[in-house]
């Protein structure tokens, strides 16, 4: 079978990474998180200590930066010059600095390139803010993951207190809301739905759920291509 790619986009939180794992787990798709990638940016950012709003200084470091991805029992790691910081990424101060650095073009354009690569060479389900609208325009299907503010600060809440990281509800949402409006209204590759992008919308549907719908829309369209 040709390439089959599959976009998932939609705001932080809408569970969009379990969900998109799972699928490509379940379906042999290679899955893709670009936001880790994202992430990545943001943490050398952190660590360099540059202003991360403005453009020309966060361009200035990309010269200095290898970043690679790589996959290990399944699970998609990340390397910066070297070094695995796929644990580091996901500390919650990363989250800002990332979506801080992603509204810069030089930073989006550094990395394009990486993403169609990877779905040149596979099937991929990758998931992300623009991957439907901008890195893979022509994917086969797309969809558009979302619920309600509320509904993405109960799960992120709980995924953080999993890994032993307390935040209050309260800062977790606002946390959530600051990062959609920055993610949704930049100038560059904002967040949005592709007209052609399968609405799902997991407010009220718990993971099970929202898993088995998702499953089934992508292997209707496998079907359909076949
Ligand atoms: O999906 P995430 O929460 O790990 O992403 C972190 C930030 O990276 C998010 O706030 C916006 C940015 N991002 C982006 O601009 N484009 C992508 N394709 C993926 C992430």
């Amino acid at each position: 079978m040709k390439s089959f790619d599959v976009a998932i986009d939609g705001p932080s939180g809408a569970g969009k990474s379990s969900l998109a794992r799972r699928c490509a787990a379940e379906l042999g798709f290679l899955y893709v998180d670009t936001g880790a990638i994202y992430r990545t940016v943001g943490l050398a950012a952190l660590r360099r200590g540059v202003d991360r709003k403005n453009e020309k200084a966060v361009a200035g470091i990309l010269p200095e930066l290898d970043i690679r991805m790589g996959y290990a029992d399944g699970e998609q790691r990340m390397f910066l010059n070297g070094e695995d910081v796929s644990r580091e990424i996901r500390l919650p101060e990363i989250s800002m600095c990332a979506s801080d650095v992603s509204a810069h073009a030089a930073v989006r354009d550094f990395l394009m390139e990486m993403q169609r690569k990877l779905a040149r060479e596979n099937c991929v389900i990758m998931d992300g803010r623009d991957i439907g609208t901008v890195v893979l325009p022509d994917a086969k299907l797309k969809i558009y993951l979302t619920a309600s503010p509320e509904a993405r600060a109960e799960r992120r809440m709980k995924e953080l207190q999993a890994k032993g990281l307390e935040q209050p509800f309260e800062e977790v949402l606002a946390d959530i809301i600051q990062r959609d409006e920055q993610d949704m209204n930049r100038e560059v590759a904002p967040l949005r739905q592709a007209e052609d992008a399968v609405l799902v919308d997991t407010t009220d549907i718990g993971f099970d759920e929202s898993f088995e719908l998702l499953c089934g829309i992508i292997r209707q369209r496998l079907e359909a291509e076949a």
